[in-house]
């Protein structure tokens, strides 16, 4: 069975069980402060779990594209080296959220799996939670009952806490679970050792594919367990390993979501895959990086220096250096596996196909820059193992190559024993988990339980009508990091903050007590479906009602800002083409900042059509048309913009100024004229084939223009207010040239003059013909006056000392070849010595030397001390 069908029959069998089947969430999140990627596929549900929102079905399926390389789970070292964990991978599932339980879910996994599938029971194992003493849970029996009518009971196992418990966090909805295993070895394998005795020990060939968790717990920040008043399932399958088994093979990699990939990395490296195993791990972790890579650009996320962007950029070059190192690949080559994905894949998951050319594109910038590194850290680590005594390389040194340039410890001591070294790999650990010890300080936080207050309020958004409104508190809790100390989030049954997303940042202000007193709430975020807002500190009164107050102008700002960053993506697209896809934006009260896909500059006519796009819509004065909680697909057919890589609803709200439609969920000003003018500041290239354009609108624009007002005006007096700025500067500028011409010509005519006065100043002492004094001439026209008189006056040694300012002096000393040659003088070591005098250094040759100094008090000494070198 090919996996696209595996997949659709998934989807199928869940439909006939009256599930809704919704499309893959993004991979990446784009406005969840607590997890960045999808990490299961429960993850874009975590709301319905919490009680946050209400889910449209209680019952819903899905493909979920997840990734799991960072925080709880995370899979990311051991990928390449078995055959069936991944980086990114399709997480099959289906959910009941407080509709069936544990008796439907067990069920029906096992009709899909027996019936549909028809994998044969006798290969099939399933585990039951057996119960936690410290947590003070039960072993399931639930779940052992009703396993016990589909499967014997010696292939039902029990398993611990760490295999048969799971939690989406440290916190939040967790519970028991089930997972079923299937044991793919052969016949004679299977005599010789009971498919029992290996579930969940790691075997390749017996493993997990199905895990059913029952939700009925929630995890406290004490770590206590409570009740949740509603049951849930959620269930996840391994899509990979379902086709391993399902399409008759021993690996993950064997099967058709992977071998379309391998075949490629075959042919363009010429390496055949399933000789050798060290070259198999490489193409393993190529072949399984450049989906995770891909997706993640799809969704939208571009490698970077930080955030969810450095994790993709660590995964692609943990594909890059697996080639350069074991399929020797010195040029860039996972850019063009992209192009196999976007066809394999690109009916199930239409992103890919669409943003192919971005993958690409972006795939081959960074494999460029980093194999630019590495060849970097070669040279640097040739001179660290140069630098070695002995025949071990610190690993102090190697621990600093992989801190600055990526260089990874497996590449370094494979270059080193190329060379007979080997590397302190103690040494490396300790440095590697300094580092650690000093992230992990820094970024530690504690997180208190939330103190309800008022239970079963819904908080509403207000925010779009009003900034002011009566608010009471529901709940509460206390955060300390170490970055902002204490501070509180406030959660109330209504707001009027805007919290931060879709590029906005979030509102600022305060609440007013009945008493007068003031708490300022300096954020506003969105978390699983709550704004929280972040005050210093907490009312006296908690139970009262405040006033809940925005701060208008920045949120005023903040809107003008919005609204011309839509403005400016409708420019874009009308000047440049529709090809320009919207790819991160910031929309702050001060600024903006709109990345879009281009493939070239910008230049200087077309940002000046597109500002004057924008203005032209800001003078037409256009009104905000918005229209909240209207169907997705309505929106999208009277013509709105959906971003790529964002989760929206069922329902939507749609923003329209004139031409301009799209969804948005941010605040914006009522009328275009609002916005008074918009100013584009800069535009450059943020990767390949993105650019960036920052610009200001409203009270910015008014500042700028005043600014360069200003310094036009001063530049003007200080012309004396010509008619024509440019052309009197430009004047200048001739007037300015021709004086340096003239200066040039004066000074060599100086020069030739001193020449001769400073010739019958020199004096001989013990044979040599020494002169030490003052000059006032340029650095090159003392060079020129000593080499002529070399020319001219035998065993000749000069110092001459110049004062260009008060706080700078030059020592230049010239001794004449023979005195330096033969009788061991040295113009550099009179200056480095006599340099000290005047509180510099510099050196040279032994004939010539020059040394700059910030004291011209100490020329005087020096020149006296010079013939004291006179031997
Ligand atoms: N959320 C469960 C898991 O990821 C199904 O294993």
């Amino acid at each position: 069975m090919k996996s696209q069908e595996i997949r659709t029959k998934f989807l199928e069998f869940y439909k006939s069980k009256q599930h809704e089947i919704v499309p893959s969430a993004p991979m990446v999140l784009k406005n969840d402060p607590t997890l960045m990627f999808t990490n299961s596929g429960m993850a874009p549900f975590k709301e319905y779990f919490l009680g946050n929102a209400t889910p449209k079905s209680t019952r819903i399926s899905d493909s979920q594209k997840c990734l799991r390389v960072s925080g709880k789970h995370n899979d990311l070292e051991e990928v390449g080296y078995d055959t069936y964990h991944h980086t990114m991978f399709e997480m099959l599932g289906n959910w009941s959220f407080g509709d069936y339980f544990k008796k439907e879910a067990i069920a029906w996994a096992w009709e899909l799996l027996t019936e549909v599938y028809k994998i044969p029971k006798d290969i099939l194992y399933v585990t039951v939670f057996e119960g936690d003493e410290k947590d003070g849970t039960k072993m399931d029996q639930e779940a052992y009952d009703i396993w016990k009518e589909y499967i014997s009971e010696d292939r039902i196992l029990m398993g611990n806490k760490k295999d048969n418990f799971w939690e989406m966090g440290d916190q939040g909805p967790c519970g028991p679970c089930s997972e079923i295993h299937v044991d793919i070895r052969s016949e004679e394998e299977k005599n010789k050792v009971d498919g029992k005795s290996l579930v969940n020990e790691d075997h390749p060939q017996v493993v997990e594919i199905w895990n059913l968790v029952f939700m009925q717990f929630n995890r406290k920040a004490n770590g206590s367990l409570e009740e949740l008043p509603a049951k849930h399932i959620d269930t996840g399958m391994g899509f990979e390993r379902l086709c391993m088994v399902l399409q008759g093979v021993q690996s993950n990699y064997d099967t058709d979501v992977f071998t379309p990939l391998i075949r490629e990395i075959e042919t363009i490296t010429g390496i055949e895959y399933g000789k050798d195993e060290k070259i198999d791990i490489a193409i393993r972790v190529i072949a399984d990086h450049v989906r995770a890579v891909s997706f993640a650009i799809a969704d939208g996320q571009l490698p970077s220096n930080n955030g969810a962007g450095y994790v993709i950029r660590r995964i692609l070059r943990r594909a890059i250096r697996y080639g350069f190192t074991f399929l020797n690949k010195k040029e860039p080559f996972i850019y063009k596996l992209a192009e196999t994905l976007s066809h394999q894949m690109g009916d199930a998951f239409p992103e890919i196909r669409k943003q192919d050319t971005l993958v690409h594109n972006v795939i081959k910038e960074e494999e460029q820059s980093f194999l630019r590194t590495l060849d970097q850290g070669l040279l640097l680590l040739d001179k660290v193992i140069e630098g070695t005594k002995g025949k071990e390389v610190s690993g102090k040194k190697a621990f600093e190559l992989y801190d600055t340039y990526g260089f990874p410890l497996d590449l370094t001591q494979l270059i080193a024993r190329e060379k007979g070294y080997e590397i302190n790999e103690e040494e490396f650990k300790a440095g590697m988990k300094a580092q650690k010890d000093r992230s992990r300080a820094a970024s530690a936080s504690e997180t208190g339980d939330w103190v309800v207050l008022i239970e079963d309020e819904t908080e509403e958004f207000v925010g779009y009508d009003a900034l002011q409104v009566d608010v009471k508190l529901t709940r509460y809790r206390k955060v300390t990091t170490k970055k902002d100390g204490d501070q509180y989030q406030l959660v109330f049954n209504m707001t009027p903050f805007y919290p931060e997303g879709g590029g906005q940042v979030g509102d600022k202000g305060y609440l007013e007590t009945s008493n007068g007193d003031i708490i300022y709430i300096l954020d506003t975020k969105k978390e699983n479906n709550v704004i929280i807002h972040f005050a210093k500190n907490l009312p006296k009164n908690l139970n009262e009602t405040f006033k809940a107050v925005v701060n208008d102008e920045f949120r005023n700002l903040s809107a003008s800002n919005h609204t011309a960053t839509h403005l400016l993506h409708q420019a874009l697209r009308t000047i440049l083409g529709t090809h320009v896809e919207q790819k991160g934006s910031l929309v702050s009260p001060d600024y903006l900042r709109f990345d879009f896909s281009h493939f070239s500059k910008v230049d200087k006519d077309q940002l000046a059509e597109i500002e004057e796009f924008v203005n032209a819509r800001i003078r037409e004065n256009l009104p905000l048309e918005e229209k909240r909680n209207i169907p997705m697909q309505q929106a999208i057919d009277e013509g709105a913009i959906a971003l790529f890589g964002e989760k929206y609803g069922d329902s939507v709200r749609a923003i329209r100024f004139g031409q301009s439609m799209e969804l948005c969920g941010g605040t914006h000003v009522q009328q275009t004229g609002d916005i008074w003018y918009f100013k584009i500041k800069s535009e450059g290239a943020v990767a390949a084939g993105i650019r960036r354009i920052e610009a200001i609108t409203n009270v910015a624009v008014g500042e700028y223009f005043e600014n360069v007002e200003r310094n036009f005006s001063e530049v003007k007096a200080l012309l004396k207010n010509p008619k024509d700025v440019a052309k009197s500067v430009s004047s200048l500028q001739d007037e300015n040239a021709a004086l340096k011409k003239q200066i040039e010509q004066l000074l060599k005519d100086k020069a030739k003059n001193m020449k001769g006065d400073l010739k019958n100043q020199i004096t001989e002492i013990n044979g040599v013909n020494f002169l030490a004094t003052k000059v006032d001439l340029d650095q090159g026209s003392i060079k020129n006056i000593m080499f002529e008189l070399g020319g001219e006056v035998d065993n000749l040694f000069v110092l001459f000392a110049t004062a260009p300012s008060n706080e700078k002096a030059m020592l230049t000393c010239y001794i004449s070849k023979d005195l330096a040659n033969e009788k061991g003088y040295d113009a550099g070591k009179v200056v480095r010595e006599l340099g000290k005098l005047i509180h510099g250094g510099g050196g040279g040759q032994n004939f010539f030397a020059t040394a700059g100094g910030k004291n011209p008090g100490g020329i005087p000494k020096a020149l006296e001390r010079a013939k004291d070198y006179i031997v």
